[in-house]
């Protein structure tokens, strides 16, 4: 039969077929947008999210040897203490400082500036003196302090333990 156009309408198998082929059609680009917006905002809620870190359990962080390279070069060391960070200072006179590494500020991680012998933060020039306290710049607080002692292992170098003051 034709219609008045002249064209052959579709018989009911083939119009079935092209139905089915929209659905198989329809479902390939709904799962692609889905797929897309997974990729999406999988990445952004993995960036937004902190890492869960396991609390410290205990009270004390060994911090490596007195002669360790790095405090030695550098004069100071950022160590773990479970989800804190806390930076451990070595004075050209040989004695050590440890406080919370992170600026009252806006929580940036402080450093030290060993020719001006004091703790620093980067971020908007914090200055804190070795016992932690602001010193200069916007920190509005003192950095929290840590307490450190040498500990004697063998016939090796002491160790250094930073404890909770
Ligand atoms: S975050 Fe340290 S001074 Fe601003």
């Amino acid at each position: 039969m034709e219609t008045t156009r002249g064209e052959t309408p579709a018989t009911a198998p083939e119009a079935t077929r092209a139905f089915d082929r929209r659905r198989i059609l329809n479902w390939f680009l709904g799962s692609s947008f889905a797929a897309m917006l997974v990729a999406i905002i999988y990445p952004v809620l993995r960036y937004i999210t902190p890492p869960r870190i396991a609390e410290a359990n205990t009270n004390e962080v060994e911090a490596g040897a007195v002669n360790d390279p790095e405090l030695r070069e550098k004069g100071f060391k950022n160590v773990r203490f479970g989800a804190e960070p806390v930076i451990l200072v070595r004075t050209a006179d040989e004695k050590f400082f440890a406080m919370s590494a992170t600026c009252t500020h806006l929580d940036c991680i402080v450093g030290f500036q060993k020719e001006h012998n004091r703790v620093w933060c980067n971020c908007h020039g914090g200055a804190y003196d070795l016992q932690g306290r602001n010193v200069g710049g916007p920190p509005p607080k003192p950095l929290t302090p840590y307490k450190v002692h040498l500990v004697a292992k063998g016939s090796g170098p002491s160790v250094i333990v930073v404890s909770k003051a």
